[in-house]
């Protein structure tokens, strides 16, 4: 374990996955601490890092900064003495992007430039002995960047093929992170992860809407046929995964995240919700599918292996452990699931065409 002292600048930390991997940095770095930075959207939920308040802000190793990675004050105030920026800040749910695209490029691409902007002004100063060195920026993307991957699984030389107006908005901004490393030598890492599951996903994307439909008796809504495939994985196997790109990744360099081999349908993951939330198949509704709709995503993740990482969750005993939080956490996702939510829901599931 790495005994200096760090600070850590987290973008989007308010989130799901940035809210998990949070708890999991200053657990097993006991000399890190973390600034998170976060607009607090929609998705973003301060109830997500509760526990994490209470356990570190007394200890000095966790600050919260409310406010949006396009917005150049802001990202000084709160990079200020970082040496590690990881940046989960981003519109995330390509159904949004479809309606409305522009916040995407907003956040995904000019807030990502922001933050770069903003590093390679810590770099330079450190390299002029003020401050300390900065050290790392690793940008979260997503392996939506390949598009849909008909056989095999997606290298991290494949070309991108992106199709829907989030997968585009993250590879503009994993593109321009690397246009930082190559001409201004900001030393810059991008992973690639797949779909993730688990504990303080925002009730909108398939496993927590489903599984909290089931526990409301609610239908279940499929996209067309519902044989789409999906590469999921744990957040916490996410988190391991950044973990070990953050601090033994090659700079320059990208890596995939995935969830380890396991190929499901989408139709098998939600008659699973079914039977582990003991409630009928009739829940299942077919509804007309996403335009563009990506059929399969599969990653390689040779590449992260290499480096001594292995995931460590079955997605059948990962389930498993999801539906158990969301049946024991009525009171983390039932204040969720009104408001603009319920407006966001007549939108893409009652008035549907
Ligand atoms: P999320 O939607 O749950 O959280 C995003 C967070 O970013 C929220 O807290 C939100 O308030 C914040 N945010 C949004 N715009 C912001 C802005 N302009 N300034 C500051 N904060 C802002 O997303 P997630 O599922 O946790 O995903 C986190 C990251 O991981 C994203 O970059 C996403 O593209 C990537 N990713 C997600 C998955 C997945 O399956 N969820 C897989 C691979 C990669
Ligand atoms: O692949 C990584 C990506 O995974 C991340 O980069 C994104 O941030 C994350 O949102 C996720 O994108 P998807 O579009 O794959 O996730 P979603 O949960 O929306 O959908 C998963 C699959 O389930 C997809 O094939 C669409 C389908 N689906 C989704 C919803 C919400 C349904 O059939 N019904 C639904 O109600």
């Amino acid at each position: 374990m790495n005994a200096e002292k760090k600070q850590v600048l987290v973008t989007g930390g308010a989130g799901f996955i940035g809210s998990n991997f949070v708890r999991y940095l200053l657990e097993k770095y006991p000399t890190y601490g973390v600034v998170v930075l976060d607009k607090l959207t929609y998705a973003g939920n301060l109830e997500n890092l509760a526990d994490v308040r209470e356990k570190y802000e007394p200890q000095e190793r966790y600050r919260f900064v409310h406010g949006d990675i396009a917005d150049a004050e802001v990202v000084a105030e709160a990079m200020q003495d970082c040496q590690f920026v990881l940046n989960f800040a981003a519109e995330s749910h390509v159904d949004r992007s479809i309606e409305e695209p522009g916040q995407f490029i907003q956040t995904d691409v000019y807030g990502t430039y922001i933050l770069l902007e903003q590093a390679r002004k810590l770099k330079e100063a450190g390299e002029q002995g003020e401050g300390s060195p900065f050290e790392r920026f690793v940008q979260i993307s997503t392996d939506e960047v390949y598009g849909h991957v008909a056989t095999g699984s997606s290298k991290e030389g494949d070309p991108l093929e992106t199709r829907s107006p989030y997968s585009a908005s993250k590879a503009g901004g994993e593109l321009m992170a690397h246009a930082y490393y190559v001409t201004y030598g900001l030393p810059v890492i991008i992973t690639r992860g797949s779909n993730n599951y688990g504990p303080y996903q925002y009730p909108e994307k398939l496993i927590p809407l489903h599984i909290t439909n089931a526990l409301e008796d609610e239908p279940l809504p499929v996209y067309g046929d519902g044989q789409q495939v999906r590469d999921w994985m744990h957040v916490l196997d996410h988190c391991s995964g950044i973990d070990t790109v953050m601090h033994q990744g090659q700079l320059g360099e990208i890596y995939n995240v995935g969830g380890g081999g396991d190929e499901y349908v989408n139709l098998e993951i939600v008659h699973t919700i079914l039977k582990l939330a003991g409630k009928p198949e009739s829940l299942i509704k077919y509804v007309v599918d996403r335009p563009g709709h990506d059929r399969r995503y599969s990653l390689s993740t040779e590449k992260l292996q290499a480096l001594g990482w292995q995931p460590q969750y079955n997605l059948k005993d990962g389930l498993k452990q999801t539906v158990e939080w969301y049946t024991n956490n009525r009171e983390w996702w039932e204040p969720l699931k009104s408001g603009e939510f319920k407006e966001y829901y007549r939108r893409q599931y009652i008035d549907r065409k």
